[in-house]
């Protein structure tokens, strides 16, 4: 059984799906081999040297393609899946419940494929949820870029020059990738203050040493599978008004608010950025699904009265080398579910995991939500 890790073709990809430490002990599988494309982790550190020397052949895209199984990070794109062939598997980033025709050209290929973003979120998939590795990452990397594009010092500093005042920073959004920004922020000296419609979170972010914004005039938003509903237009209105009042009082704004398969929910209105300060940043991590700052342009940087609101893409793989490598070790965990002791490739489709993240098998399009 050959698995296969080719070089990523995304715009702005920096990561691999495998790791040399991942190829080592994969390859330790009797009958597992792997081939790796020469320079697929030149941009996450790892040269092709290191993949020889784990025991991965190093070849061409075409040796790659012939794999049996083949895994990315990025979606393949639409001549990347006419290229594959019928039974070959693919386990990769696949935009399941957004992008419908890669559902589709997966299916009508026969390929039989698993998407990361649709591992559940249980207690035994969490060393496979590629979700919350990289949203760790891109956490961390957008409270990186907000400290370099406010132009100021986060900690308090006395000097004989003059008495610095620590950085304000709020955090909206609490959930993997908010929580990272909470403790970063923290770490770098901020003073923190972290908001969410789900109650559990205020708890969370106070563990991490910022304080919690209780709009307690809200109902806990906590909805199906621990992610937040939908608010009410009106619900919504509410908040707004309550983050303006606030906004005005922050240097940064790290937004990460998420509903699941929706748009991201505006939570920062034009009218809100012209009462901040001059200078101040705000880093919309939720660009890519419409912002959460009304004003958010997806990778572009905004400056509206001397605000800059900056709205990245792709936000994980400015760390491509943690973040591949915790992209990897989820990676190796999901093929841990499909190969046997003897290096035999089986899926079984009775196990949770495996049921929940194949997308197509078969010439078929799998799961209810996929399918919608
Ligand atoms: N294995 C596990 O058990 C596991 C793993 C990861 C995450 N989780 C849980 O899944 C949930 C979602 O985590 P995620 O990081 O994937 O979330 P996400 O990326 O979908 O959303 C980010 C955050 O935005 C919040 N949000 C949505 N609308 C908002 C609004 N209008 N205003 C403010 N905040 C808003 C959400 O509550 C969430 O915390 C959390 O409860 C988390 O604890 C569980």
């Amino acid at each position: 059984m050959k698995i296969g890790v080719p070089k990523e073709t995304a715009a702005g990809e920096h990561r691999v799906a495998l790791v040399p430490e991942t190829v080592r002990s994969l390859s330790k599988t009797e009958g597992v081999e792997l081939v790796v494309e020469a320079g697929a982790g030149g941009e996450a550190g790892h040269p092709d040297s290191q993949y020889s020397e784990a025991g991965a052949a190093v070849g061409s895209a075409a040796d790659v393609a012939a794999a049996d199984v083949i895994v990315r990070v990025d979606l393949p794109n639409s001549g990347e899946i006419a290229g594959m062939r019928s039974g070959q598997t693919l386990i990769s980033h696949l935009s399941p419940w957004t992008s419908a025709e890669t559902n589709a050209a997966l299916a009508q290929a026969g390929v039989t494929a698993f998407a990361m973003e649709a591992i559940p979120r249980t207690t035994r998939a969490q060393a496979m949820d590629a979700l919350s590795s990289q949203a760790t990452a891109a956490g961390y990397a957008a409270t990186l870029i907000a400290a370099r594009e406010s132009g100021r010092f986060w900690g308090m500093l006395t000097t004989a020059a003059g008495t610095i005042r620590p950085a304000k920073v709020m955090v909206l959004g609490a959930g993997v990738a908010g929580l990272q920004a909470v403790a970063t922020a923290k770490r770098i000296g901020a003073i923190v203050t972290g908001f969410d419609i789900r109650r559990a979170a205020w708890e969370q972010i106070a563990s991490l040493g910022g304080r919690p914004l209780e709009l307690d005039f809200i109902p806990d938003a906590e909805g199906e599978g621990g992610y937040a509903r939908p608010l009410t237009d009106e619900e919504n209105e509410q908040v707004r008004d309550a983050l303006a009042e606030n906004a005005a009082r922050q240097d940064v704004i790290i937004t990460t608010a998420a509903i699941p398969g929706r748009p991201a929910p505006i939570l920062i209105t034009e009218a809100a950025v012209a009462n901040m300060e001059p200078g101040s940043v705000i880093v919309d991590l939720a660009a890519e699904t419409g912002g959460n700052c009304e004003l958010t342009e997806a990778g572009q940087t905004v400056e509206r009265d001397g605000v800059k609101i900056i709205g990245p893409r792709n936000l994980a793989s400015e760390l491509p080398g943690h973040a591949s490598q915790l992209y990897a070790k989820n990676v190796e965990n999901l093929l841990g579910l499909m190969i046997t002791d003897e290096g035999k490739f089986e899926l079984d489709f009775e196990d949770d995991i495996i049921d929940a993240a194949c997308v197509a098998h078969e010439g078929e399009i799998r799961g209810e939500r996929t399918a919608r």
